[in-house]
């Protein structure tokens, strides 16, 4: 039978203990507190520990949203994990989430769109559920960015941070509620203005991959700010007039989180005062998959977002892809108090004949235990040119 509508019935999100300060930072690259806060607006970022994993850290918020949506683990039908930092290649990082969660019956995967991610599966889940096919939907973003950053490019390494983001929907019988207006784009014209050269088929991870350092994340910082600006508006306009809206009825906007003078462009080509925008990433840096399911699980438990509320989604990463949800909230936000049930601990099994390397990037692992070396000087870093970067300053 196909629901009258499906909503959003749980929310939940989990960042790291340790925060990586700009201050830390500015021990080893050149950069300074002062240039990170007017450029980007972020102060700190979240690092997951040697024994998390963008697995256990899905499964934390997944694991509250499902609290949140009062119901049971097995009540999920469908996992869809947004990452791109899985704990592997394969598995799924979904099929990982599916254990640590305790659920026995869900089909599980990942959804490949980058920061687009979270939006990309919330339109997944939705359909599944409209169909009748699925009953409840579990779509975490989560990421361990920390883990493919190059700390001595100073054009990336300042901007990402863990952690992950989460949402259950619901089909219902009642009418009305939940997505509106849609919006999805994919422009592969810059496809390669945010990547991450090796370890796929194109350029299988070797020895000289490595020292090529093409196992970090690359960015054309410039180029990706100007589609973002561009295109983060376009789309969120487009869900927006989807759902028969204008956007000065819009009560809330949660934007990818990537740099606050991005949404401040966003809210200025909509004629939107800041206050309509949530703004995190002061706190988080950019966490791609997982920032629009943190921001919103903060906005709603902050109090920005009550029943009957017209909220917008938007999203722009990789691909490059963005992604626009023009929603109505039915979920009471009271209902976030039954998140602190959830201690913020989860196991994922490991095979019983392997374990990993220590997970921690050299450079990074140097920096939080405060003992780095000399800042990377200027002329060795070239961020996101495809060559080599010059890795021996790090010995
Ligand atoms: N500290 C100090 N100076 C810096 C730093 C730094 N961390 N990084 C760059 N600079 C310097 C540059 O070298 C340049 O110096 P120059 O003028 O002497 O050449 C100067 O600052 C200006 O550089 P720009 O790149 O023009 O700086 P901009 O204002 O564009 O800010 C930034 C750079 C923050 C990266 C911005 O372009 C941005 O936010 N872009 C969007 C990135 C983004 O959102 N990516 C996420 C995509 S999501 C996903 O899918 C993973």
């Amino acid at each position: 039978m196909t629901p009258r509508s499906v909503r959003i019935t749980g929310w939940g999100m989990y960042a790291p203990e340790r925060r990586l300060t700009n201050a830390d930072l500015e021990r080893v690259v050149d950069t300074s507190d002062e240039w990170i806060v007017s450029r980007t607006g972020i102060r700190e970022r979240r690092i997951a520990a040697r024994h998390e994993s963008t697995a256990t850290l899905a499964a934390i918020a997944g694991k509250r949203a499902i609290a949140v949506a009062g119901l049971q683990p097995d009540d999920i039908d469908v996992i869809l994990v947004a990452t791109l930092t899985p704990d592997y290649w394969m598995p799924s990082t979904g099929a990982l989430v599916k254990e640590a969660i305790g659920n026995t019956r869900a089909a599980a995967m990942d959804v490949s769109a980058a920061c687009s991610g979270l939006v990309y599966g919330y339109s997944i889940a939705d359909s599944y559920l409209r169909s009748g096919m699925f009953k409840n939907a579990l779509v975490v973003g989560a990421e361990v960015l920390s883990r493919y950053l190059d700390f001595s490019d100073r054009g990336t390494c300042i901007l990402f941070g863990d952690g992950a983001g989460a949402v259950v929907l619901s089909a219902s019988d009642e009418e009305g509620g939940g997505m509106q207006g849609m919006e999805l784009t994919t422009d592969p014209d810059g496809a390669y203005m945010i990547w991450l050269p090796s370890g796929g088929s194109r350029s299988p991870a070797s020895g000289q991959t490595l020292a090529r350092g093409e196992h970090y994340i690359r960015m054309e910082g410039r180029e990706t700010y100007r589609y973002a600006t561009k295109t983060m508006a376009t789309t969120a306009l487009k869900a927006i007039e989807r759902a028969g809206w204008k956007s000065d009825e819009i009560d809330l906007f949660i934007p990818h989180q990537a740099n606050v003078r991005i949404i401040e462009s966003v809210a200025k080509g909509l004629g939107l005062p800041m206050d309509k925008m949530f703004v995190n990433l002061d706190r988080y840096g950019n966490t791609s998959a997982a920032s629009v399911g943190m921001a919103l699980a903060e906005a709603v438990d902050s109090g920005r977002i009550q029943i009957g509320d017209k909220v917008v989604l938007v999203a722009f990463g990789a691909g490059l892809t963005s992604g626009g949800i023009a929603l109505e909230w039915t979920a009471d936000p009271v209902n976030g108090l039954r998140a602190a049930s959830v201690e913020p601990v989860a196991t994922v099994r490991e095979p019983v004949d392997w374990s990993s390397v220590d997970p921690i990037p050299e450079r990074l692992r140097q920096v939080l235990e405060g003992s780095a070396g000399p800042r990377v000087p200027l002329d060795d870093v070239v961020p996101g040119e495809p060559e080599p970067a010059h890795h021996e300053v790090l010995a």
